[in-house]
């Protein structure tokens, strides 16, 4: 039995400000155990859990196959590549036989908005969503969260403003839910193209001017330019993204005080941010990358740790 009143994390929009609170202090405590000489202890002993990539991912795949072994976890990876998909089987297939084989845990990125939700329908283990298409990607905000509430004592009040492609970042959705949610101000910056209206219902500002932003926010959040989405001519060039929207030291200095600076990953050096910016001493990145191990760790004990059989009560 899960420790949240929920079952799976399949995004931010049905966890509350106490769920979210429980997550970030646990993986807190999480983060210590990153830095003992001995950083493992038995917590999912027992417990197995298949991380399935349909999609690439350097970060989120890796954090999560170290959070599981950090909890004694069994792991599997699946990718889709050399799997028996190339054969015509469908992705309910594929996972029913996945899970016939005992899992308790699957973990999910699929290109796909929604997958792991039809999932969830059909298998009785655990779900957690590490990136569903242009939807959400929980494990990632949170982990922004952590990082910013490390920073700031608390997200309460704090003005953080998202830049960039908001429209095809699940990224920035699963942001601005779980902000909203903690109490944090969000401002959303980026070309009107790259902006749905729509969001405005999540309580956000837009603004289409990176200097104003900046002039008004404790910390930006920076997303990938989707070199991929180029073609599509959402914006004229990569030159004139930079020119409006990419984060320069020279920007930065128009702020009254530091700002602090996290992005996601993967990065594109020199359109959405500028090296000497990303590793700067405002750059809180790679803190983020660290923070995802403990985040993801405290995601699979509290959704899985229940799960653990009790050695006293065995037979
Ligand atoms: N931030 C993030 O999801 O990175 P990966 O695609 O490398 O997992």
């Amino acid at each position: 039995m899960s420790l949240l009143p929920h079952k799976h994390l399949l995004g931010l929009a049905d966890y509350s400000e106490a769920d979210i609170t429980m997550i970030l202090d646990t993986a807190e405590r999480m983060r210590e155990i990153l830095d003992r000489p001995v950083p493992k202890v038995p917590t999912l002993r027992g417990v197995t859990v298949v991380n399935l990539f349909f999609e690439p991912s350097t970060r989120t795949r890796v954090s999560f196959e170290l959070a599981e072994k950090r909890l004694s976890a069994d792991t599997l990876n699946f990718s889709a590549s050399g799997s028996s998909l190339s054969k015509g089987e469908t992705l309910l297939d594929t996972a029913m036989n996945i899970e016939a084989m005992k899992i308790d845990v699957v973990v999910m990125r699929h290109k796909s908005p929604g997958s792991p939700h039809f999932l969830s329908h059909h298998l009785n283990s655990i779900i957690v969503n590490a990136g569903d298409g242009c939807h959400e990607h929980p494990t990632q905000a949170l982990l922004d969260m952590m990082t910013l509430r490390q920073k700031f004592g608390t997200l309460k009040g704090l003005r953080i403003c998202l830049v960039g492609d908001i429209s095809h970042s699940r990224v920035a959705l699963s942001n601005i839910i779980g902000l909203r949610t903690m109490g944090a101000h969000v401002t959303l910056c980026g070309p009107a193209t790259l902006i749905p209206r729509s969001v405005e219902c999540f309580g956000v500002d837009i603004t289409h001017n990176l200097d104003e932003a900046i002039r008004n926010c404790d910390a930006l959040n920076i997303l990938r330019i989707q070199m991929e989405r180029q073609q599509a001519g959402l914006f004229p060039s990569l030159r004139e993204y930079q020119k409006y929207f990419g984060l320069t030291r020279e920007r930065l200095a128009k702020a009254s005080a530091p700002l602090t600076i996290l992005h996601p990953g993967p990065m594109n050096r020199g359109v959405e941010i500028t090296s000497d910016v990303a590793d700067s001493e405002h750059s809180v990145i790679l803190q983020q990358v660290t923070n995802g191990v403990a985040v993801r760790m405290a995601v699979l004990y509290l959704l899985a740790g229940a799960q653990i059989p009790n050695p006293e009560t065995k037979a």
